[in-house]
């Protein structure tokens, strides 16, 4: 047998999840694990879990479940919880699923090959803390392999605006931002190895306020200095909080021809009384007038959002004060989710709205996002996009990428390689992708 070991890791939750998997990848390479796509054959199974709702973490445990009959069959196999459900239920998951071996939080990946070893001399690990040291620094023994065009790459961390809903400032921790010299760094190696795009990645990604070599630099400056990087030819970032929208960074949407036409800014509610209730910091009004700002610097630029419908005392006149919001703002994109009751969290405690009337505003809301999303689809038939092809499609010499409004478009008898940008005319609309041809 070689020592060679095999390490499955199957990531939920958003992009800081695939992010930190695949930098908890390269650390086991250290310990000699090689990653494998399927848990059968796995030495080291982690599951990277996300706390965001009910729905997100009750997976852990059923998942978990699975493993049995895997472990019974290979009793050296370890079985490792990752991610946010980790720092939150960390000692429960011990105590209710005894086939674990490992737990451990975000904030303590660099330590995964030492949590590691513990579990192979048989005992239980555990780390869930939040260590003074820079988890990033110590993770960057990257290997030169060969990467895709797209990369994520983590700017910022954590959150200290306490939405009343949210579990991310307990999972995530304080609010943390890496300092220019490391991202640049790492930006450049990313580009060596192939990436022509990268989504800079934070909670609270514009509220970066990270040390650069004259004081602390904004998003925006960040976002000007890969700007330069030659060969890195896209840059967008996620996810943005309405109140850390500042001047610079609506200037650059304007003026940066890198930085991509898109923009996730989640707003919640349209409703004034509920976004106070949520602890959210703006309006209604102050989230409309930010993105007539934004549109101003850049009127094509695609808008993107976040939504949460039967939050505690949501009323049917509240709303429809978010469909009306829906409705000035046109989105090209959201994500709207029911409200889902967060242990520890503020809002868990206060009267909840009717599961089935909150199900029904979410039909509802969905309805019209769609609506929106296809209208704005749509509107791309007949224009010219550049797109990044990031894979072969299903068809013979098709392939497939996003255009800078992140839309997907697969493009027949392309002949271009991964990682080339075309100038594509949209020919057709379908259901979740554009069709178009080399202009
Ligand atoms: N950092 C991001 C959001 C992270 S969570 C931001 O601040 O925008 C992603 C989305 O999940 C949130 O925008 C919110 O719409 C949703 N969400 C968070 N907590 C939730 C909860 N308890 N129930 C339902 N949806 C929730
Ligand atoms: Fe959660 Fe985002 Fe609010 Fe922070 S700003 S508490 S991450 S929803
Ligand atoms: Fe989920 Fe944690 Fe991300 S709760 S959304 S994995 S920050």
């Amino acid at each position: 047998m070689s020592d060679v070991k095999k390490l499955y890791i199957k990531t939920y939750g958003c992009q800081m999840n695939v992010y930190d998997s695949e930098r908890m990848a390269e650390v086991m390479g250290g310990s000699g694990y090689v990653t494998t796509d399927s848990p059968d054959d796995a030495d080291m199974i982690l599951l990277n879990t996300c706390h965001i709702r009910e729905k997100a973490a009750e997976k852990v445990y059923s998942e978990l479940g699975r493993f049995k009959p895997l472990k019974a069959a290979k009793p050296d196999l370890k079985i490792g919880v990752a991610g946010c459900v980790a720092q939150a239920e960390g000692e429960e998951i011990m105590a209710r699923q005894p086939l674990v071996d490992l737990v451990v939080g975000p904030q303590s990946y660099h330590r995964l090959p030492q949590l590691e070893a513990k579990a192979r001399a048989g005992g239980k690990a555990l780390d869930t803390d939040f260590p003074e040291e820079d988890k990033f620094e110590k993770l960057k023994d990257r290997p030169k392999a060969q990467r895709g065009p797209t990369a994520f790459l983590t700017v910022q961390e954590g959150c200290d605006k306490f939405c009343a809903f949210c579990v991310v400032p307990y999972t995530r921790g304080a609010e943390v931002s890496r300092p220019v010299d490391r991202i640049l760094a790492e930006a450049r190696d990313l580009v060596e190895r192939g990436v022509r795009e990268i989504t800079l990645l934070g909670q609270n990604v514009n509220a970066y306020h990270g040390a650069g070599p004259d004081g602390d630099w904004t998003l925006a400056q960040l976002i000007w200095a890969l700007d330069k990087v030659d060969g890195l030819e896209r840059i967008r970032f996620t996810t943005s909080h309405p109140n850390d929208m500042s001047d610079d960074l609506i200037a650059a949407h304007g003026e940066c021809s890198k930085l991509m036409p898109y923009l996730h800014l989640p707003v919640q509610s349209g409703s004034n009384k509920i976004l106070k209730r949520m602890n959210r910091s703006h309006t209604a009004e102050s989230y409309l007038k930010l993105i007539e700002r934004i549109r101003e610097a850049r009127p094509d630029i695609l808008m993107s959002g976040d939504f949460i419908v039967g939050f505690p005392e949501e009323t049917e006149a509240d709303f429809q004060d978010t469909m009306e919001l829906i409705r000035a703002v046109n989105y090209g994109q959201a994500f709207s989710f029911k409200y889902s009751t967060r242990p520890g969290t503020p809002a868990a405690e206060r009267a909840q709205v009717d599961d089935a009337e909150a199900s029904d505003r979410l039909t509802r809301l969905q309805a019209l996002i769609t609506q929106q999303q296809r209208a704005v689809q749509d509107s791309m038939v007949g224009r010219e996009v550049q797109v990044l092809f990031e894979k072969p499609g299903r068809l013979d010499g098709q392939m497939v990428g996003k255009s800078e409004y992140l839309h997907a478009v697969h493009v027949a008898d392309a002949q271009a390689a991964r990682g080339d940008i075309a100038r594509v005319r949209i020919v057709e609309s379908g259901p979740n992708s554009l069709a178009g041809v080399l202009a």
